[in-house]
């Protein structure tokens, strides 16, 4: 395999809403995709940054609260500790997981205000939102429901169309209703600040006919965007009271930074925050400027489709007007996951939260079901089903059985140990040198993003290990020919070394099991076995699943 200098790596990952259980279409779409990376990316040897937070403003934490009596900062609290538990059953690896409600991230996002302003991207303009008159308030983003004036779906919400996709203006919607009293809104003035994104329509052109390597539909979606409309200068300040304060008080009070302002800038303000904080292993606050300010970092950005305007339009423009920081290089959007046809959405209970699939299923067995049907290019079918007959017929079938066979007869017949060879026969160099080949391939899939395509390799070499077993037939052997048998359990276990390092991405807590009897990996390659290590009574690394009434 070739040597590479080792990159910096950025790994962004979208800030999910604390605003609601998280659904196993979010993580699909976006949190496993990039912990599968980034573990990949660390064993390439390259530098990875992996950050992200609950995203703690806006309309969908406020409505929310009000909905149940309580405040914003309680329904944050309960969904962000909610969260953070299950990212640690899930095994995500975040360099910094936190909030976009620290200090930190507050100064990030009015330093960057600032600059803009001063680099005068950002002016003040008048407009009309919707008020409602019973409750005697301004109805901005979600407060609003109507009909969506690009494609007719009936229940638009005031920030974006769920059916088409779009962004919106609340004032665009057909027939608005006030969320909070179900009132006909009515039209009054109100000033807000604008960040100028027009000004950056031509520079974003060729930014994205830069990106020849993009998904087709993530690019072709950017792009049309910009055909289409060009990009227009959107209020960046809202009439809400939850939410980053305004770092200049021209516009009087009840006013604050719009939430997808401030949350992009999360990809950064993090950064800092785990630049200055002990998981730093450096100690040195400026670490983020290797990722940031460097032209030969690699930004990757892990979202859903329903966040490509924000991450491929939106937020270059914010990063281009506040100075020279490093944009976006890749941003691999997944498509949906779908529920008998409908797309998955925790607000409308389609489809199992994180928590329930949790319940049914162990994390390493969903992570593999999971990254097995990723929506990388088209939405994608998801059922418990479905993910337990993958458990049942793919993970356990060829890759649990297979470690457990294996380590068995070694267990059994080698002493207890792991055995030395005394040659090998064409048949074994062939399977080793599958094994070895799949690590280029791999390589090459995650350079690309292609995840799926990823773990396909990794069971692809499983399968010929299972494929030599069945050709070689050890279990005979032991009684005839001892010394062969041994070379080929030498060369099984060999294969199997090296096969769960390219599931180790996908499998982390199966594949750190496996290090107390193979050593931990050193990295993106098939390591040598280390013969005479003793090794215990091995026990199944995966349990079939029983499907019997999970639903
Ligand atoms: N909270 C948003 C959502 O769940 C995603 C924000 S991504 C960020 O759709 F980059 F803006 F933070
Ligand atoms: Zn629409």
């Amino acid at each position: 395999m070739s040597v590479t200098e080792p990159v910096n790596v950025l790994v962004a990952v979208a800030w999910p809403y604390a605003s609601g259980s998280r659904h196993i279409g979010h993580l699909a779409g976006a949190y496993l995709p990039a912990d599968i990376f980034a573990r990949q990316q660390r064993l390439v040897g390259n530098r990875v940054l992996m950050v992200s937070g609950s995203d703690v403003h806006g309309t969908p934490i406020t409505v929310r609260a009000e909905a149940e009596g309580v405040s914003p900062q309680d329904i944050v609290d309960r969904y962000h500790s909610q969260i953070l538990e299950q990212w640690d059953r899930l095994g995500m690896s975040w360099d910094l997981y936190t909030t976009t409600g620290t200090d930190n991230h507050a100064r990030v996002t009015q330093d960057m205000f600032l600059a803009q302003l001063e680099n005068g991207f950002i002016d003040r303009r008048v407009s009309e939102q919707f008020y409602d008159p019973e409750v005697e308030r301004f109805l901005p983003d979600r407060y609003i429901e109507g009909e969506c004036p690009h494609c007719g779906y009936g229940d638009a919400r005031g920030d974006q169309c769920d059916n088409c996709g779009k962004t919106l203006d609340p004032i665009e919607l057909i027939h608005p209703r006030s969320k909070l009293s179900g009132a006909t809104p009515e039209r009054r003035q109100t000033e807000h600040f604008y960040y100028r994104y027009s000004d950056f329509t031509d520079r974003l052109r060729s930014y994205l006919d830069s990106k020849t390597d993009w998904r087709p539909h993530v690019v072709n979606f950017a792009k049309g965007w910009l055909e289409d409309e060009g990009l227009q200068d959107r209020a960046i300040t809202r009439d809400i009271d939850w939410g980053i304060d305004i770092p200049v008080d021209d516009l009087g009070p009840g006013k604050k930074i719009y939430v997808w302002y401030d949350a992009v800038i999360g990809y950064l303000s993090a950064s800092k925050e785990w630049a200055a904080g002990d998981r730093n292993p450096s100690g040195d606050p400026q670490k983020w400027r290797d990722w940031w300010e460097n032209r030969d970092s690699r930004h990757v950005y892990f979202i859903g489709k329903d966040n490509i305007p924000f991450h491929a339009l939106f937020w270059p423009a914010q990063l281009m007007g506040a100075g020279d920081l490093h944009l976006p290089d890749s941003i691999p959007a997944n498509q949906y996951v779908t529920f008998k046809g409908g797309k998955a959405s925790a607000s409308r209970g389609i489809g199992l939260t994180i928590a329930d699939a949790l319940e049914i299923f162990e994390p390493d067995a969903l992570r593999f079901a999971l990254a097995a049907a990723l929506p990388e290019h088209a939405d994608t079918e998801v059922s418990v089903e479905e993910i337990g007959r993958r458990i049942n017929e793919e993970l356990v079938a060829t890759w649990g059985n297979l470690v457990n066979r294996v380590l068995s007869m070694v267990y059994k017949n080698c002493d207890g140990r792991i055995p030395g060879t005394s040659g090998h026969h064409t048949e074994d160099l062939e399977l080793l040198a599958t094994v070895d080949a799949a690590f280029d391939a791999g390589a090459a899939q995650f350079a690309q993003v292609e995840l799926k395509a990823g773990l396909r390799t990794a069971m692809k070499a499983a399968q010929a290990t299972n494929g030599y077993l069945n050709a070689t037939e050890p279990w005979k052997l032991q009684k005839t020919d001892a010394e062969r048998a041994a070379q080929v359990l030498h060369t099984a276990l060999s294969a199997i070394n090296g096969v769960r390092v390219l599931l180790a991405p996908y499998l982390p807590f199966t594949s750190e099991r496996l290090d107390s009897v193979l050593g931990a990996p050193t990295g993106w390659r098939r390591d040598p076995l280390a013969a005479g290590t003793p090794i215990a009574k091995p026990t199944p690394l995966f349990a079939k699943v029983e499907l019997e009434g999970a639903e």
